[in-house]
């Protein structure tokens, strides 16, 4: 099949003549056709059926979780190295080894519980998705712009969404079932944690970090590998909303989140991210008091340093929000050479859902469209299936042949280059939860680590959802907090005695005066630190 086009002759169309999609020009725009001007209009009014049954079908469904995003092109450049190591020690994936080895890669950035046109100011996870277009195919980063998640075994994912997302009766979120969920589950607290701190209102996307979250490997050319960890910090520094700094946005705009990207770009003012990793030998490490497959823990910098191996930049807008961002399609499974799974069970629930997703959300041919589809050869003995467009096959191959293995022109096998990874697996087959669960001691940590005014704003906004919320939540809730801190338990027990008692929930429970919580969200939003 050939995409050329004869050198028609035409003396009604110029080159901004309308078409419909038949490529037949459009005499009339204005009015459909009728039975004399005041109808009643006819069937076989193909112009007017067209335009308005593609208009029917403008959209696809919305992803059922991360709806509202934005995107932006841009490039990965290796630094060739990892911190001050060899970087082809831990990986042989091609991307890294060269130093200023540029990879193209598409970015999109997201909210997670709400529809395609929610406030971006909403407090939530920030999904931050990275396609890298390399010369071995693709590889997605899946990740989000904190560095855990809220549970650690994908069986609970469909049931926490469902506790978040709006109530299926009211149509409206409810912070009664968001706690429920979270009281039930304690290994999501040191989530909460965040997320009820400024941290879970990131001022927009530029100005947020990145990680994987998920333990993957790398492999070297040894075939042996490492647990690895991506995180990624943006050169423009941190800054987080405090609720009212978010509500204050919220009331004049919005899309800021989308805006501020865009606007960016546009202007020459690219926004760059360093990608740094965390490694750990490839074992169990009893010496933890966590399991390194468990996703709702940090890997503590100074006993697994960061490692900068490359930066990104983003410096191109799509060109069509639709095309590009919409049909965008990020996978965990979407791997290359020298990068690998875990056995992390969050990571492995993840791989079978995005690509399961994407085939009902655009179609079982969406590796086919341009935003999707690896920047260099694909050929491939799959096809069919709805709006296949094109034949991934080899010049040289035998159209008849297209089955593998044969003995004429067909296709074959790709060589193993370096060694092969092949892990020993052993165990029964169990239906358990990890050993080293340490729900609490984590979020204990974090919450000492926060400064002031963002500790008065966790306790405030927990305080806030908390106080409408069932008591045996309230007390399930306060019993977290205090297992992991005792001045967070009691500030979080005290302030929801005081909204009981009439008091104002809203009511920050820290003294503000004198600390350095800005009093204006635009002009100055709060400066992070990277954690
Ligand atoms: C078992 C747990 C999880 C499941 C089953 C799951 C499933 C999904 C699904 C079905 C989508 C929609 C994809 C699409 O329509 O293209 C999605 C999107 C997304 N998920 Fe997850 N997810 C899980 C956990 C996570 C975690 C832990 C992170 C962060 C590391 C994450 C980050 C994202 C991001 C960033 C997107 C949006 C991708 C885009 O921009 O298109 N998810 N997830």
């Amino acid at each position: 099949m050939t995409n050329e086009q004869p050198d028609f002759e035409t003396n009604i169309e110029d080159e901004d003549t309308l078409t419909n999609r038949q490529g037949h020009p459009i005499t009339n725009n204005q009015n459909m056709r009728t039975v004399g001007n005041r109808g009643p209009a006819t069937l076989e009014n193909y112009d007017f059926i067209e335009k308005i049954s593609h208009f029917d079908r403008e959209r696809v469904p919305e992803r059922v979780v991360h709806a509202r995003g934005a995107g932006a092109h841009g490039y990965f450049e290796a630094y060739g190295a990892a911190g001050d190591e060899e970087i082809s020690k831990y990986t042989r994936a091609k991307l890294f080894q060269e130093k200023g080895k540029r990879t193209p890669v598409f970015v999109r950035f997201s909210s997670v519980i709400h529809g395609g046109h929610s406030p971006e100011t909403l407090r939530d996870p920030r999904g931050f998705a990275v396609k890298f277009y390399t010369e071995d195919g693709n590889w997605d980063l899946v990740g989000n712009n904190l560095k855990i998640f809220f549970i650690r075994d994908a069986i609970k994912f469909p049931d926490m969404i469902h506790a978040f997302k709006p109530d299926p009766i009211t149509n409206i979120q409810d912070s009664e079932r968001f706690f429920d969920f979270c009281a039930s589950s304690p290994e999501t607290f040191h989530m909460v944690t965040f997320i009820y701190s400024p941290w879970g209102i990131p001022a927009n996307y530029r100005m947020m970090q990145g990680s994987g979250v998920n333990t993957y490997k790398w492999v070297n050319k040894e075939g042996e590998a490492v647990l690895v960890k991506y995180h990624w910090e943006p050169k423009q520094g941190i800054r987080n909303l405090t609720q009212a700094e978010a509500e204050e946005i919220q009331a004049k705009n919005f899309n800021h989140a989308t805006q501020d990207l865009y606007d960016a770009i546009e202007k020459g003012d690219f926004p760059e991210w360093e990608l740094l990793v965390q490694i750990m030998s490839d074992d169990e490490h009893p010496e933890l008091d966590f399991d390194p497959l468990d996703d709702t823990k940090l890997w503590p910098e100074d006993k697994f340093p960061w490692m900068a191996v490359g930066k990104m930049v983003l410096d191109r807008n799509p060109e069509d929000y639709f095309m590009e961002v919409e049909q965008a399609a990020f996978g965990t499974g979407v791997l290359v050479d020298g990068l690998d799974f875990s056995d992390d069970k969050m990571l492995q629930g993840r791989t079978f859902s995005y690509s399961d997703t994407q085939r009902h959300r655009v179609g079982a041919n969406y590796l086919q469209l341009p935003i999707n589809a690896p920047k260099k050869r694909v050929a491939t003995n799959q096809s069919g299936g709805q709006m296949q467009y094109k034949l991934d096959r080899a010049p040289f191959q035998n159209p008849h042949i297209n089955y593998e293995p044969s003995i004429l022109d067909g296709l074959k096998e790709a060589e193993q280059l370096g060694k092969e990874y092949t892990p020993m697996v052993k165990g029964n087959l169990v239906r358990e939860s990890i050993d080293r669960q340490s729900n609490t001691k984590q979020a204990g940590e974090t919450y000492r680590n926060f400064e002031q005014w963002e500790k008065n704003e966790l306790l405030a906004n927990l305080v806030n959802d908390l106080s409408s919320c069932d008591i045996r939540i309230q007390e399930k809730m306060i019993a977290l907090a205090e297992e992991a801190d005792e001045e967070y338990g009691r500030q979080l027990r005290e302030g929801l005695a005081h909204a009981k008692s009439g008091g104002s929930s809203q009511k920050p429970l820290g003294n503000r005066e004198g600390d350095d919580a800005p009093k204006n969200a635009i002009e100055n939003s709060n400066e992070a630190e990277p954690y």
